[in-house]
Parts: C-alpha cells; structure tokens; sequence
C-alpha cells in the first residue's frame, strides 16, 4: 500500500486532491495531510472522509523541520504531493514576508526531510519515492494580450511576490534534482476552479457576493486573461504526473480555457440567473448593475496562457471539464453549501471546526 504524505491538504486544491485520490484508489492507498490551518485551511472540506482508517490528519507547520522529520520517522512515505503554500497574490503585496517562510523556507524543510528519510548510504535513493512540487503558471510572468502560450521552456519572471516565491521553491526543487539526482516532478498549473475554494479568489468571491447582492470588484479594465482549468482535472493531472510521467521533468498543466475577469463575471451572473428557481428570492438580486470597476491591482499580470501539449503528448491528460459545464457545477456546488460559504465568511469555521483538532 503506498503511503501519501500530502501538505496543505485542508486548503482548496488540496482537499480537492484528497477527495479525488479516495475515489480513484480508495483503500489501496494511505493519505497522511499534514497542514498549519491558516486562514486557506477548513478541515471541514474533508470531513466526509476524516474517518476513514487510511487517512490521517496532522497539525503542523512545514517550516517546522522537527514536526516534519518526526512525520517521516514514523512512517514509511512513498509519495510527497507538497500543496502547501500561501497563494493570494493580494495578500502577497499587502505582506510578502509570510510567502517567503511559507512558500520557500516550507518548501526547503520538505525537500530536506524527504531527501534525509529517502536516501541511501550511497547518496542514492530508495526505489520507488517520489516527491512532487504543485506550482503554478504565474513563476512564467505576464503574456501580451495577442503573444503566444507558456511552455516548460517558458524562462521565469515572476512579478508578485507570490509568484516570486513560488519561483523560488520550483529553484529548489530543481537544485534538489540537479545536484542530489532527488526523484521529483513539478507542475505548473494555470488558475484552477471548483468547490472549497475560499472566497478571496475571483470566481468564488463573485458568487457569493452576487448571491447576496453585493457589489463585484473588477480590477482595471477587467480585460486581463487567466486560463481556467476545473480543480478535478488538476487533481487527476498531479496524480498521472507522479505515476506516469519522467521524474526530474516538469509539466504544464492548463485549461485551453483563456478568458477575460470581466467575461469570467458575466457568465457567472448568466449561469446564476439561469439556475436560481424563479421565485428563489436571491434571483432579484443577481444583476449585471452589480459590476464595479476599481483601482487595479499592482504590478497585475496582464495574460497567462498554458500550453499543455507535453503532458497531453507525453501522459495523455487534458481538461476534460469545459468552463460551462465546471463553472455550472460550481454554482451548484455552492449552492448545496451555503453553511459552508458562511462559516468561512464569518470566520466561525476557525472557530468551531479547526478547533477540535489540535496536533
Ligand atoms: P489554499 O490557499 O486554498 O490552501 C493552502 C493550504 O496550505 C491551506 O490549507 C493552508 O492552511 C496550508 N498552509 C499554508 N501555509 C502553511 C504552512 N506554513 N504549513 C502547513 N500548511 C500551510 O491554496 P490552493 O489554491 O489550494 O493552492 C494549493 C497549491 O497549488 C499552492 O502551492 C498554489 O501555489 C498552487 N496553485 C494554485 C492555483 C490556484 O488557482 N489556486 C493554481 C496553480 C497552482
Ligand atoms: P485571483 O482569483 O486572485 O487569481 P490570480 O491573481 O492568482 O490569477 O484573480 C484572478 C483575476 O481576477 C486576476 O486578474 C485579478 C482579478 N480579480 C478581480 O478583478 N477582482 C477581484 O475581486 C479579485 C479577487 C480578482
């Protein structure tokens, strides 16, 4: 049986993952989710599979080289899926210091601590262990509106201080492959979408406050593009990467699903108003008159574009969920969980939830 250790798994992508390894390999596999439960973490996204027997949930930090190291001796991990990081790019310019700790120095004890567990007398590895890095599209930059795709090749020139961090975990993880020959992959991927995300991200964020009637925030102009991608199809990317793909490379994993905020917004007012009930009293709120432009966001990256011609040649994936059938089953999703839009917006789920687990 192989033996998962995933970080960051009570966030949005993370949790995604876990759900979506369960159903795929259910009791063939053990998942450990080692997570700080920041303000991104909610244990209630997992809760339909907290008790099973394979799955375990441990409170530590990944900057924390003791608790890391302990989770390793005592356990025979085969598998390292390393989500954790902090990933608001607002936040990030607001305070970049807690990206750095997190995204780098986190990244940097994880490395170390499976590279210690891992390794032979001979500076080889154990058969068989692989560690892999989630990162993300922005370490490429910003494209021009009408220039080209990013491509593994793509150099990096990260702009925000988030994606700078993530710039230089993906560095580390290189140096651990180049200099001690570490069994890692990589993956970048573009702006993913779907259920548990929290509601500091556009998509989310524009649900909820349309929801209630509140206003929209379009930052500029509202013309800059993100690639889309549903979060299932991320989480089966990560898992075809780790089992079918060449160690040591890196993937791009992306949505062919390039679109504007300001169109990303009105669709979802469109596919809202189809799908609330005529007489649900929400449905009056709803309202393209809610869109608000306001003061840009700095240093905003203008176009992200993934090409994922190397994973879809090389491994067979591509984005099976088209944008208007993901972000229907988001609504959807949404819908069915408005105690859980609620208890994060209130911050009762820190409270009550996060509460009865203490590592
Ligand atoms: P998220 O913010 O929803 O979740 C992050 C999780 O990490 C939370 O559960 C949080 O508690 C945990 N965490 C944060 N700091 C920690 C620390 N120091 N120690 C242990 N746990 C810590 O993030 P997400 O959107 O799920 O993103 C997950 C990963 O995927 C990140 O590495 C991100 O860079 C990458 N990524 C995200 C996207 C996207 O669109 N969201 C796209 C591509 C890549
Ligand atoms: P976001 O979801 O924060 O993801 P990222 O910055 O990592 O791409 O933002 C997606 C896009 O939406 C980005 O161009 C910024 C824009 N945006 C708004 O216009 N209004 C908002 O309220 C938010 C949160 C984002």
């Amino acid at each position: 049986m192989r033996t998962y250790l995933v970080t960051g798994g009570a966030g949005f992508i993370g949790s995604n993952y876990i759900h979506y390894m369960f159903r795929k390999y259910d009791n063939e596999i053990r998942i450990i989710n080692v997570d700080a439960l920041t303000y991104a973490g909610n244990l209630e996204n997992l809760k339909d599979i907290e008790n099973r027997d394979n799955y375990t949930f441990v409170k530590a930090n990944i900057c924390d080289k003791e608790a890391i190291a302990k989770i390793f001796a005592e356990n025979d991990i085969d598998r390292v899926v390393h989500f954790a990081a902090e990933s608001h790019v607002d936040r990030s310019i607001r305070n970049p210091e807690v990206f750095v700790q997190t995204n780098v120095l986190g990244t940097a004890v994880m490395l170390n601590c499976a590279k210690n567990a891992w390794e032979l007398p001979d500076g080889t590895f154990k058969p068989g262990k692989k560690f892999l890095h989630v990162s993300t599209d922005e370490v490429y930059g910003s494209l021009s509106e009408d220039g080209g795709y990013f491509y593994e090749t793509t150099p990096y020139a990260p702009h925000s201080p988030y994606s700078a961090s993530k710039a230089g975990s993906d560095m580390l993880v290189k140096a651990y492959m180049d200099t001690y020959h570490f069994p890692a992959n990589i993956t970048n991927c573009s702006n993913n979408y779907g259920p548990y995300q929290f509601p500091e991200k556009l998509i989310p964020l524009i649900i909820n406050n349309a929801l209630h009637g509140k206003k929209l925030p379009v930052y500029g102009d509202g013309k800059n593009v993100r690639d889309w991608l549903y979060v299932e199809d991320h989480a089966k990317a990560i898992d075809m990467v780790q089992e079918q793909g060449r160690l040591f490379e890196t993937y791009n994993v992306g949505g062919h699903n390039e679109k504007q905020n300001i169109q990303i917004i009105e669709i979802i007012i469109e596919t809202l108003q189809e799908m609330l009930a005529d007489d649900d009293p929400r449905k009056a709120l709803v309202s393209k008159d809610l869109i608000t432009y306001v003061a840009d966001r700095k240093g905003h990256d203008r176009r992200y574009a993934i090409a994922p011609d190397k994973i879809k040649e090389e491994i067979g994936w591509y984005p099976e969920t088209m944008f208007k059938e993901g972000i229907k089953k988001t609504i959807a999703w949404y819908f069915e969980h408005e105690d859980w839009m609620e208890r994060v917006t209130s911050g009762d789920y820190q409270k009550y939830y996060n509460e009865m687990y203490k590592a």
